[in-house]
């Protein structure tokens, strides 16, 4: 362990003048978070405040536990400057940047300036629409703080987390998640409203593009004021929150199926005219939608959403998981299906 010398002079019992060595050994500010992505099913697109990224509509969410993200963060005297890799390759400017924003932010809350060294794995592709940028900042939020001696409550970690990534303020708490509408930085933050073993659903995955998306969701979020439905999705935002709401808390699938679709249809029209449009499907994307009211003439309980990329996610009862897995593996575009039930929240890894 490294180490600082420094000189006391203090008087001892007799007011004899003593002159110490003291050696302040450096602590190694260091921990390691792990947390899940997970999947909007009344998504955020747009937002009020886009530096605090406060959001235009609230948005309800399931974490996926079988995919992560785990970021270890290292403080260290002797740094320069921040450093940042992801599975094990140096990270581009842009992304060492966002991170270093980040980073200021928590230097300022507990009053420290030291530079980190921050690296990041994640056992699913990133940036192609399955929101790693939410399980990565939500670790990063846990880890940064601990390495830094802060603990801060759920609430004050889904705030900071969502200056990272707003849908990563819901990667915090666990299970079905809600962020609900606030307009500021105190009141915009996500809650829990069902734990994971509520409600065994699946998120099956298609991945038909795992390359990194040209446009990201912090660009698509500027755009989305731009389209002329983007009023009409923001007004009727809350009654589709509520009966998604509903739907979860009673385990009603029809209800849910329903309204998960009505959602990501309504963000993709926004989407696609906004100005300039953004379309984010493949050809593959589509060929899958159309094979979902198969699924569905078969009695299956089935619903799909897309995010802010071309990979498409089929929501079923985990009974079901298992032949949907079967048919999108079968199909020649689809590299990789991942399955994912309902996971917990962000937690430290004590290893
Ligand atoms: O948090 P961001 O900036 O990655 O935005 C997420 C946007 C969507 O994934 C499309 C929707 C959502 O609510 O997760």
């Amino acid at each position: 362990m490294s180490g600082k010398h420094q000189l006391i002079e203090r008087l001892d019992t007799h007011g004899k003048l003593i002159i110490e060595r003291h050696i302040h050994k450096m602590s190694t500010l260091i921990a390691t978070g792990v947390a899940h992505p997970n999947i909007a099913f009344i998504k955020y697109w747009g937002n009020i405040d886009s530096e605090l990224n406060i959001p235009s509509t609230g948005s309800i969410s399931m974490n996926l536990d079988a995919l992560w993200s785990k970021t270890t963060v290292t403080f260290e005297e002797k740094l320069k400057e921040d450093t940042l890799a992801i599975n094990g390759n140096p990270a581009s400017l842009l992304a060492l940047q966002r991170v270093s924003t980040f980073l200021n932010i928590v230097r300022t809350m507990a009053n420290r300036q030291i530079f980190a060294d921050v690296r990041s794995v994640n056992n699913f592709p990133i940036a192609a629409g399955l929101a790693s940028s939410a399980s990565a900042f939500a670790a990063l939020s846990l880890a940064a703080t601990r390495a830094l001696g802060l603990t801060l409550s759920e609430i004050e970690l889904s705030r900071l987390a969502r200056r990272g990534s707003g849908s990563s303020c819901r990667s915090v708490p666990p299970g079905y998640v809600e962020w609900q509408l606030g307009r500021g930085n105190g009141d915009s933050y996500a809650h829990s409203i069902a734990p994971a073993q509520h409600w065994l659903l699946t998120d099956c995955i298609a991945i038909v593009q795992s390359s990194e998306k040209l446009i990201g969701s912090q660009t698509g979020h500027l755009l989305a004021a731009t389209s002329p439905f983007q009023p009409a999705r923001i007004l009727d935002a809350p009654r589709r929150l509520a009966i998604c709401r509903q739907a979860i808390l009673q385990r009603d699938f029809d209800a849910l199926a329903k309204i998960i679709e009505l959602d990501s249809n309504m963000l993709h029209a926004v989407m696609i005219t906004s100005d300039p449009p953004l379309v984010y499907w493949q050809p593959s994307t589509l060929a899958i939608l159309k094979i979902i009211p198969d699924m569905r003439a078969q009695g299956w309980p089935v619903c799909y959403t897309i995010d802010a990329g071309a990979n498409i996610h089929i929501i079923c009862p985990a009974d079901y998981s298992a032949k949907i897995e079967r048919i999108l593996s079968q199909i020649p575009t689809v590299s990789q299906v991942l399955i994912s039930p309902p996971g917990g929240g962000v937690s430290i890894n004590e290893d």
